[in-house]
């Protein structure tokens, strides 16, 4: 057992004018399975980065373990995948990687294939488990779920369960359970380590966040009553202190006397009040304010609005799943479900009118507007003006949307190629909320979301319940959210 010190760290992008971390303390085991927590932009990424030593900062990081980070970059993915594992971990046998591999369901015959032939689930499972295979080093692992579906999810979960001694950045609640025993939150003010899983932590939080709402209710009030009462002191001093100019003869000395005491009053009040505020002021300050989104969908005047019989999307001549049927119907929302590479997306590039190779039947609706999310954030580059102009939707409704999602102001004046992975897919959520459609289309929606916005984007689908169809493998979002799901099998 060792520890990892962080004592006054600061730091900033050369390019921001933010510190992503200002005088920060914490010490973390590294016996640990460690839970990393906290919204998008709040600086998971960056600490990773400076515990692998990227960036200069100020302060002090002491460890003294060897830091290995994933997603590992794998040079040249045309070599063999028993190659790649012999770059990644030299030390390891081969009877090692093997338990590994069937530890986490992969078929060993994956070790003769070029790196690049294996799924995006393959690829994550065969990387996890060559850097796990490194004696003695401390893992950072930064969302390895995003390529990973369900039965995959459970599977990578179950395996770190064995493992001790790394970081886990996510934002899939059930994935998070199934692993960590302690977390490390950013919060809004503050950076803390907790014993415990995701959901305890998660428990705590909403306690502490109700006992400083109440908090702030009760000072608010006698706020309120203070600045009542300052006020009437003011009236009455005000009124006697005229008095003493009155007509006829009056005791001008025990009036001044009178005004000069409640005027002190009136000071004292004020300090109080000044007192008040500034406990209030410390109270809050971790309070994540998720305030609700809205939507406006279409009606759609007929209550099918696509319908799929025995459709099989096809790639070069083959089939890749079972066939599919089921229709859209109005206020349903559909989670299609199914291993990575079964065909998920293609369906649903089906709904956008898009031209892919599939056999069977597929009728859309007439004049059917569909807004659509797609997987992919990497063509997001520029100014967020820029982008909303060129998209055609509201600029400061987009923006708006934007700051519910916990963007602050400074984040518009930087670059989307700036903006941290979970903010990018914020713009394309935003975007989609701005579009007034029938039918939304959202093709793994929440990857890099973080759990705040993940809980204020369920809230909004039942509250105004869009006709909808997605493909999301976070399954406390599809539980909160389907009403139907729909098993797409491999063929
Ligand atoms: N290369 C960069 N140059 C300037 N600013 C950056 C750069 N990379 C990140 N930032 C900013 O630093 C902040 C923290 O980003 P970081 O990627 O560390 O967040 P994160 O917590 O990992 O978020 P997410 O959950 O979305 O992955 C964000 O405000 C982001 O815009
Ligand atoms: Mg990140």
């Amino acid at each position: 057992m060792s520890m990892i010190r962080v004592e006054n760290l600061t730091f900033s992008y050369p390019s921001g004018s933010d510190n992503i971390f200002e005088n920060v303390n914490f010490q973390i085991d590294t016996d640990w399975k460690l839970g990393f927590i906290g919204r998008n932009g709040r600086g998971k990424t960056t600490f990773l980065n400076l515990l692998l030593g990227k960036y200069e900062y100020y302060g002090k990081i002491q460890s003294s373990v060897q830091f290995d980070y994933f997603p590992y970059p794998v040079r040249d993915k045309s070599r063999l995948t028993a190659d790649v594992f012999k770059e990644v971990c030299p030390q390891a046998e081969e009877w090692e990687l093997l338990r590994e591999l069937s530890y986490l369901e992969v078929c060993e015959d994956v070790l003769g294939r070029p790196f690049f032939t294996l799924s995006n689930g393959e690829q994550t499972k065969v990387l996890l488990a060559a850097l796990f295979l490194n004696e003695g080093h401390f893992l950072l692992i930064d969302e390895p779920t995003n390529h990973l579906d369900r039965k995959a999810r459970e599977t990578v979960s179950a395996y770190l369960k064995r493992k001790k001694g790394f970081i886990l950045v996510s934002h899939d609640r059930c994935f998070l359970d199934g692993c960590v025993d302690h977390i490390l939150s950013i919060n809004r003010s503050n950076i803390e380590v907790q014993r415990g899983n995701f959901s305890a932590w998660f428990t705590n939080f909403q306690r502490q966040q109700e006992f400083e709402l109440a908090q702030n209710a009760k000072l608010k009030k006698s706020i309120d009553n203070m600045q009542k009462a300052a006020k009437r002191t003011s009236v009455w001093s005000d009124r006697v202190e005229a008095s003493k100019y009155g007509s006829g003869p009056v005791d001008r000395g025990y009036i001044g006397h009178k005004s000069a005491k409640m005027m002190k009053r009136a000071k004292s009040i004020e300090v109080r009040q000044q007192r008040a505020m500034e406990e209030k002021s410390h109270l809050l300050k971790n309070l994540e304010t998720v305030e609700d989104l809205k939507i406006k969908p279409l009606p759609y005047f007929t209550d099918t609005l696509a319908s799929f019989s025995y459709v099989v999307p096809m790639f070069d001549g083959n089939e890749v799943c079972q066939p599919v049927s089921f229709e859209v119907k109005r206020g349903e929302r559909i989670a299609l479900d199914g291993k990575n590479g079964s065909g998920k997306t293609s369906l649903l590039k089906l709904l956008m009118g898009q031209s892919i190779e599939y056999r069977g039947a597929f009728s859309l609706g007439s004049r059917l507007i569909v807004s659509y999310v797609p997987q992919d954030t990497s063509n997001l580059k520029g100014f967020l003006s820029d982008f909303a102009e060129m998209n055609q939707i509201d600029e400061s409704l987009f923006k708006a949307i934007l700051r519910k999602m916990d963007f602050t102001r400074t984040q518009f004046a930087k670059k989307m190629e700036d903006f941290s992975s979970g903010q990018k897919k914020k713009v394309l959520i935003a975007k989609s909320l701005c579009e007034q459609a029938h039918l939304y289309v959202w093709d793994e929606p929440l990857n890099y979301i973080d759990i705040y916005s993940r809980m204020q984007i369920e809230n909004l689908i039942n509250e105004f319940s869009p006709t909808m169809i997605f493909v999301e493998h976070d399954l406390a979002f599809r539980n909160a959210v389907a009403t139907k799901v729909i098993q797409i099998h491999k063929k």
